[in-house]
Parts: structure tokens; C-alpha cells; sequence
């Protein structure tokens, strides 16, 4: 991905397809003024959209926690999303959402209830497939997570995990696993996972603590198939750094071996076969149509 946004695009604003540099949004924007407003990111594979169900409930859900009415249905957001990868021709990459409570004038209480919200999606091509960094492994580092409390919630305020995978890239790895009392919460725009010396997978639960990761869900119902143990608790840094492997997993990475953390090795500091195997699995799945519909509850 180059880091000067693409011109030749279409871009789908707040009820029509229009072209990039059209697309233009107001300053007085809630989600620019007050990051008050939801995002989603889905993949896109062979052209297809992946998970895409699931992504969008946890979209109603992420706005219905902060009052925002849905302005579609699941299965109008699912025909938009796949009209605009086709209109950008779009095979692998990703289906980018965002929507904000609207244009109002500046004041923190909710705008006026007829305000409509502000609707935007654009796409990024991206290599999922061919992927250099999950054939390689990647690094991670750990830095203080410093979110606030309802990470349950896909809000677009996202400074903490903006200055955490600078703070990565500075460092030279390709993400940042956020730590809270010790346990690792998360990755910046991922869910951390390690490997038990038994083999057993390990994620953190469920809570306020951490986003609720559509592919985490796709992971251990592949891990479940694969008869994998997986075990749903905290763990600390100190037993990432022993664990056999070490992966994150996202709608952009999809798995991603880590083969260190802060500087130190993980195992035998390569991809291990767990990751690799989870890997394969889900983009197996992802190339079948409806073989991916995870069940978000
Ligand atoms: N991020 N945790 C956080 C904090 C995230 O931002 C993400 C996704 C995940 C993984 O969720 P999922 O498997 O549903 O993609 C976990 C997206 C990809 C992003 O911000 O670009």
C-alpha cells in the first residue's frame, strides 16, 4: 500500500458511488471533531467479500452501543460493499467503513435526532494471499495499552493504537501488543494469540478489554476442526515470550506468525506449524464461497 491515497478510485459517500476527489466531508464532521463515530474492515478475496456478515453485526452492534441508527440492513451494506469492490475492481484487499454521527455544529451532547449520520467506504488493495510477512514471520513489540475502557466498541478513536504501532514501525516490527496489569490485551489492530508448550492455543476473553475479532471467531472454529485445544483466558508477557508460537490475527493480516517478540525469539524463532496451518485453513475457507460465516453473536 503506498501512503499517497490512490486518485482512480470511487469511493461510496453517504448514499452514492463518486469519484476520490469528490468525496469531500465537512469540518464540522462528529467523527472528525469528535471521533464519534464506528468503523469496520472486511477483506476481499478472488473479489469476494470475506466474513462480510459478521462484520457487519458487529457493526450494528458497535453502533447501537453508542446510539448511532444503523442506516442500512445487512443485506444492503453487503450488496454496497460488493458494488464498490467491483466498481473498483477490486480482487484482493479490503472493504474500509466508517460511519459517523453527522454534521452538526460543535457541541458534545447528541446532535438534534434528525441529523443523519455520516456514511463512507473505500477499498485498499492489498496482497493477502502472497504474503511476504506470513511467510517470513514477523516481530511484534509490547507497549502500555493506553485505550480506554470500551475497546468492545470499533470506534474510530484510535490515537492509542496510532501511537502503538508507531512506536512498532519505529522499532521495526510489524505490530504492537498492547499490555494492561501485566496481561496482553491485544495487538493494535489485531487479536493476539499464543501457543502453550502443550500445544494449546491461548486468547484472552471476551470483555470491555478488547475487540471482539470477527477472524479470532473464524480461528477457533477452524482450530476446533483441526482438533486443537484452545483455551480462552489472560496471559502475560512472560508466557508469550515462552510460548511455542506466537500469531496475531486480523481481517487484513488474517494469521500472521510472530517469530519475536521485543527482540527475543519466539520458539525457534520461524514461523511455527500451528500458525501455518491456521493460515492455510482460513484462506481455504475464504476462497470457498459461504464457507466463512462466522456466527457473531
Ligand atoms: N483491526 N483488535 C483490534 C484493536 C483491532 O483493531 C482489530 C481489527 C482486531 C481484529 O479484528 P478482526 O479480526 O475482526 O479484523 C482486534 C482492523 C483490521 C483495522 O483497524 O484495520
Amino acid at each position: 500500500m503506498s501512503s499517497s491515497p490512490a486518485p482512480q478510485r470511487t469511493v461510496f459517500l453517504n448514499g452514492s458511488f463518486v469519484p476520490f476527489e469528490e468525496a469531500k466531508i465537512s469540518v464540522m464532521d462528529r467523527g472528525f471533531l469528535f471521533a464519534d463515530g464506528i468503523y469496520e474492515v472486511a477483506a476481499v478475496i478472488d473479489g469476494r467479500l470475506v466474513d462480510a456478515r459478521a462484520h457487519l453485526a458487529r457493526l450494528e452492534r458497535s453502533l447501537a452501543e453508542i446510539e448511532i441508527a444503523n442506516p442500512y440492513s445487512i443485506a444492503r451494506w453487503t450488496e454496497l460493499m460488493a458494488d464498490l469492490a467491483a466498481r473498483n475492481g477490486l480482487s484482493e484487499g479490503l472493504v474500509y467503513i466508517e460511519v459517523t454521527r453527522g454534521v452538526a455544529e460543535r457541541d458534545f451532547p447528541f446532535p438534534p435526532r434528525d441529523t443523519a449520520p455520516t456514511v463512507v467506504m473505500f477499498t485498499q488493495a492489498k496482497a493477502i494471499l502472497a504474503s511476504k510477512a506470513a511467510e517470513t514471520g514477523v516481530g511484534v513489540i509490547t507497549v502500555p495499552d493506553l485505550r480506554w475502557k470500551r475497546r468492545d466498541i470499533k470506534s474510530v478513536a484510535l490515537l492509542a493504537q496510532v501511537l502503538a504501532k508507531e512506536a512498532a514501525a519505529k522499532a521495526g516490527v510489524a505490530e504492537a501488543w498492547m499490555v494492561e496489569d501485566g496481561h496482553v490485551t491485544e495487538g493494535g489492530s489485531s487479536t493476539a494469540f499464543i501457543v502453550s508448550a502443550e500445544g494449546t492455543l491461548v486468547t484472552r476473553p471476551l470483555s470491555n478489554a478488547v475487540l471482539p475479532g470477527i477472524t479470532r471467531l473464524a480461528v477457533k472454529k477452524i482450530a476446533a476442526d483441526l482438533q486443537m485445544k484452545v483455551e480462552e483466558r489472560l496471559f502475560t508477557v512472560e508466557e508469550a515470550h515462552a510460548a511455542r508460537e506466537a500469531f496475531y490475527c486480523s481481517a487484513s493480516a488474517i494469521v500472521m506468525p510472530i517469530v519475536s517478540i521485543d527482540g527475543a525469539p519466539v520458539g525457534e524463532g520461524r514461523p511455527g506449524p500451528v500458525a501455518r496451518r491456521l493460515r492455510e485453513a482460513y484462506l481455504g475457507l475464504a476462497r470457498e464461497e459461504g464457507a466463512l460465516d462466522s456466527d457473531f453473536a
